[in-house]
């Protein structure tokens, strides 16, 4: 019963978007992501970083450059969901519009 609680307490207090696995958190732009950066390696390399919109930039180009096939639009559209949902803890969210 203690350990059930446990599982219970630990797991509430983790947003959804530390879950393991490739359970990238839904928004804009999750479907090339999902697509492209499994291409060459598992998605726990991204879900696992908390980095800055300049350093994803930075990342994304980086990829591009080892192949990954992404358009312009694609690069800006995986850099917004990126920096939005595995931004600095401080900064994540900030960047998503008010409803
Ligand atoms: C063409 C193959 C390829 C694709 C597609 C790709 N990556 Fe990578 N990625 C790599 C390689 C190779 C490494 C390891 C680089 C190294 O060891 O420095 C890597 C490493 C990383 C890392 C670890 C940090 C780093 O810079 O080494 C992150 C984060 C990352 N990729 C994110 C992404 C994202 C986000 C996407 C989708 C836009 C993506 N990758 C798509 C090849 C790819």
């Amino acid at each position: 019963m203690l350990g059930l609680l446990w599982i219970v307490f630990v797991g509430a207090s983790f947003p959804p978007l530390q879950q393991e696995g490739d359970d990238l958190p839904d928004a804009s732009g999750v479907e090339r992501v999902r697509d492209v950066c499994t291409l060459c390696h598992s998605l726990k390399l991204l879900t696992q970083q908390r980095l800055s919109r300049s350093v994803w930039e930075e990342v994304v180009d980086d990829m591009m450059e080892y192949g990954a096939p992404l358009s312009a639009q694609d690069h800006h559209d995986i850099v917004d969901y990126l920096s939005i949902n595995f931004g600095p803890e401080d900064t994540a969210y900030t960047h998503s519009p008010i409803p």
